[in-house]
């Protein structure tokens, strides 16, 4: 494993995490015995917009039970589950942390959905498939950390069918000038790769990929993370949210967001690209 690889995995990391999010459910008053997939929406959806943005960005795709998707670089499973309960469709979801993976798995177990859903620890920039392996692939908030970005999406192309649908929902670099730091895809500037947006689309491109639609989401994003940070700030941090993957730092990096997409500093495409059959 490379140094750049492992220093993003290290980002990722957290010890106990299993125990951690174990404990914050059941201070949250969450029966595990009965858990309810939405239940664990503050948890693992960790991207802008949440559970919100993953069903409306997913009924644009036209998602059934035949389809074998790819959510690349899963997390802790929060859409590939999403996918799988709203649309019958098999899963498999690839991330570079073991951790999440193994945390990823549990939960998938505990809700029953383990014969349609599972996890894979790799590289997103040398995936253990085989060409045209999938239907569809999704992936959100992920080529930040990712800085060959011809490579990634040359292995998205790779894996996926002829005719299939790429769907990405990524930070970009917007006009405003230099990302504040802590973010949460990075501390430091070393593990944070963004392109801006006609730079993203250029290189889906030149891959060959044909674009479908394109979307910012920029503004409802802001108003998201906006209104997040807002009840934080009034009523402290809730049970469960996604400082529990980050500790102690979430809530500068919280703030360095809002500051990030209020001054321009970072975009938010959505975009659904074809690879032609
Ligand atoms: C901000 S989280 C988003 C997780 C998930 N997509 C979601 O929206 O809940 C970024 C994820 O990308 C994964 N990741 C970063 N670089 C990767 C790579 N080269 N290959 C696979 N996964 C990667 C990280 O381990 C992390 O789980």
């Amino acid at each position: 494993m490379n140094s750049t690889v492992k220093s993003v995995e290290a980002h990722y990391t957290r010890q106990g995490l299993e125990r951690i999010i174990l404990t914050a459910l059941n201070e949250a008053g969450i029966d595990f015995d009965r858990l309810k997939a939405e239940d664990l929406a503050p948890i693992d959806q960790f991207h802008i917009g949440g559970r919100k943005f993953t069903l409306e960005f997913a009924r644009q795709l036209g998602l059934d039970e035949t389809m074998h998707v790819l959510d690349v670089g899963s997390g802790l499973g929060g859409a590939s589950r999403c996918l799988a309960l709203e649309y019958g469709c098999q899963v498999t979801g690839l991330d570079l942390s073991e951790e999440y993976c193994r945390v990823a798995s549990m939960l998938t177990q505990r809700l029953g959905l383990d014969s349609q859903v599972s996890f894979q620890h790799g590289n997103a920039l040398d995936m253990p498939f085989a060409d045209g392996t999938f239907d569809l692939l999704w992936t959100q908030h992920v080529a930040m950390n990712i800085a060959d970005k011809t490579k990634f999406y040359s292995e998205l192309w790779r894996v996926l069918k002829p005719g299939g649908k790429l769907a990405i929902y990524d930070v970009l670099a917007g006009e405003g000038g230099s990302v504040h730091f802590p973010v949460p895809w990075a501390c430091e500037p070393d593990n944070s790769h963004l392109l801006s947006p006609q730079q993203l689309r250029n290189r889906l491109e030149e891959i060959g990929f044909e674009v479908l639609s394109w979307q910012d989401a920029t503004a409802k994003g802001c108003a998201w993370f906006a209104n997040m940070n807002a009840k934080i700030n009034q009523k402290g941090l809730p049970r469960l949210g996604i400082h529990l993957l980050l500790g102690d730092e979430f809530r500068l990096m919280a703030q360095n967001q809002v500051r990030n997409l209020d001054e321009g500093r970072i975009a938010l495409i959505e975009t659904i690209m074809q690879r032609p059959s």
